[in-house]
């Protein structure tokens, strides 16, 4: 998703923007720009694909200036193109903006402006904003009323960030709705603008995150926040402690694998400070969980995205059988137009790497809408889907870059484990004994992902053995079903490999007709309660020639005897099984894709935050 810096102050513009557009590129773009204000005038520079064609044409034609703002792009409105890449310059040359999001309305706006003579130079919904705001700035109010002004006529979401050559001291950005956030970056004597904190970490770790509907100016000196209509609103810096080194990729060869193998301290810092090791109680303390809530929900939604939501689909198992509590999992872009049933005894629960994926903030604004107790999982620290919730439960994963979620799958598949725990507990559903058996068995985990990342060597081997296949499907049950959903999202969204997932029951009813020597059954046969059956699913599988790879329970030699390959797992309880099983999904998702010479980390047409609808 788009991807926006600024910065002002006494140093060389274009080089921090272009280092922080570096930095956001995990967001996934197609081009890519940047302007600056230098001698009077406004400079732009734009290019198409990655940031090194920009960097280059930057490096050939140099800019000067020590305010600017820049852009990584994903096609909304307008294709790929020179031309429809940010920044977009107005018609008199001294406005210059960028935008993160939609202009819903852009459409009549254009045909309004055409009809008063404005030559448009791109297809985007972008260009007619720094139109108008040069029309309103032409009836000579300031700079910061002009994009007051023009915001009354937009409709839609989105981030807006504009500069003048007639006021070049400062720099104006609003924000208008949750289409991606902006965080204001407070330097010594300069200032930051961007989308997200990776963008400005390197420089300063004291910020304000700007709330939609609000408006600042950024000057060297210092900034200012005001809603829609200029009255100045209460705000909040913080200090950030992100460490810039973890957003690299360090010994790695993509972030995808660095952030597999960062699982077992992700893991170990969610387990953490909120188990009591001696009694095995749980506490989550940002998500104001009381015992009167506990047992006055009767009914948790949630809610999610992609990855996101395949972790939901183990996190309802989770709430179900350990706290008794009805579970409905409900993709957000479907939940938020369903006109749902929610009262003030029911939770609305997000899960969310980013906090900022369009439709799972509307569903969390639907649910809040209808009386809900929005609660939400989330990684990026400030982000709106944090903000917003009545309680939230932090992932403590760290920065995530690749677009292929590894770290913020596993990581709120314990966050939920330890908030059913929590919720049994305060239900009087969990004895103590259990709790601490629980709590034990919750601290080997880290050890037993850290065992399943010392056999990438041998997911390696299967993948090569499997790389060119163009078609496959995954069959789990139970509590490891969705890691079968999650598998063949993996897999698909990486390699380019088309991989459906199925409960592995519902083989027998339709997708058992695709099996032949050219369909590889991807399956997990652990030992739980759901053995048997599936034992008779890659029997059945087999016996239609389906090449069968198995993810199966250490030393099992039944499955060992029935399938090709097999990928290892520990043994664990059934209900944990899932944060193991899925480890060997995502390496072996990894290598295929690195195999068949795919772009890991930014895989086509997939962005890291999908900001719009
Ligand atoms: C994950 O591998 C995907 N790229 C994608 O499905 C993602 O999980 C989804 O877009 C939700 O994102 P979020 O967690 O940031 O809300």
């Amino acid at each position: 998703m788009c991807g926006i810096v600024g910065y002002i102050g006494p140093r060389s513009a274009p080089p921090i923007i272009l280092n922080g557009l570096k930095r956001l590129e995990y967001r996934g773009y197609d081009s890519a720009g940047v302007a600056t204000i230098a001698e009077g005038e406004i400079s732009v520079r734009r290019d198409v694909g990655k940031l090194k064609n920009l960097q280059a044409l930057v490096g050939t034609n140099p800019l000067g200036g020590n305010i600017g703002i820049g852009h990584t792009r994903w096609a909304t409105h307008g294709a790929p193109s020179e031309r429809n890449a940010h920044p977009h310059l107005g018609s008199t040359g001294e406005v210059v903006i960028v935008q993160n999001g939609i202009v819903e309305n852009f459409l009549e706006l254009k045909e309004d402006l055409i009809a008063e003579g404005v030559e448009f130079k791109s297809d985007t919904d972008t260009e007619v904003i720094v139109h108008l705001i040069e029309k309103h700035y032409a009836t000579g109010i300031p700079f910061v009323e002009a994009v007051r002004q023009t915001l009354q006529h937009l409709r839609g979401a989105n981030a807006v960030v504009a500069m003048s050559t007639r006021e070049p001291d400062k720099i104006v950005a609003a924000r208008m709705g949750n289409a991606g956030g902006v965080v204001i970056g407070i330097g010594d004597q300069e200032m930051f603008l961007a989308s997200d904190m990776p963008a400005i970490l390197e420089h300063t770790r004291h910020v304000t995150f700007m709330e939609a509907g609000w408006m600042t100016v950024i000057d060297s000196n210092g900034y200012e926040i005001t809603d829609f209509e200029g009255q100045p609103v209460e705000y909040k810096s913080q200090k950030i402690s992100w460490d810039p080194v973890a957003a690299e990729k360090g010994e790695y060869k993509h972030f995808m694998q660095k952030e597999i193998h960062e699982q077992v301290r992700a893991i170990t810092d969610t387990i953490g400070t909120r188990i009591d090791w001696k009694t095995g109680k749980v506490t989550l303390p940002e998500l104001n969980l009381t015992p009167e809530l506990a047992n006055k929900i009767n009914r948790i939604v949630i809610t999610a995205c992609g990855t996101a939501a395949n972790a939901g689909m183990v996190g309802k198992v989770y709430l179900e059988k350990l706290a008794r509590v009805p579970v409905e999992v409900s993709i957000a872009s479907e939940f938020r137009y369903s006109d749902p049933i929610v009262d003030d005894k029911t939770v609305v629960m997000a899960i969310s790497q980013s906090g900022e994926t369009a439709d799972t903030l509307a569903a969390m604004v639907e649910g809040r809408n209808r009386g809900a107790t929005l609660w939400s999982i989330v990684n990026a620290v400030g982000s709106e889907a944090m903000r917003i919730a009545d309680g939230c439960i932090p992932m403590h994963t760290g920065p995530e870059i690749g677009v292929a979620s590894t770290k913020a799958f596993t990581a709120p598949l314990v966050d939920q484990y330890l908030l059913a725990m929590a919720l049994a507990d305060l239900r009087g559903l969990l004895s103590p004994k259990d709790q601490l058996a629980m709590a034990n068995e919750l601290a080997q985990l880290p050890t037993k992902i850290g065992t399943l990342l010392d056999r990438e060597a041998d997911v390696e081997k299967i993948a090569r053995a499997i790389k060119d296949i163009d078609h496959c499907l995954y069959l789990g049950r139970g509590v490891n079903m969705p890691i079968a959903y999650e598998g063949a999202l993996k897999l698909k969204e990486i390699s380019y490999i088309h991989a459906e997932a199925y409960p592995a029951g519902e083989m027998k009813h339709g997708p058992i007709a695709l099996l032949d020597e050219e369909m590889p059954v991807i399956a997990i046969a652990t030992q739980d309660q759901w053995y048997e059956k599936m034992i008779s699913q890659l029997e059945q599988a087999k016996a239609r020639g389906a090449p069968v790879i198995a993810v199966a329970t250490d030393g099992d030699q039944r499955v060992a005897d029935l399938a090709d390959h097999v990928m290892w797992v520990p043994d664990s309880s059934w209900l944990i099984s899932p944060i193991l099983t899925v480890i060997p999904m995502q390496i072996l998702s990894y290598h295929v894709a690195l195999l068949r010479g795919c772009d890991v980390d930014q895989p086509r047409n997939l962005a890291k935050s999908v900001t719009v609808e």
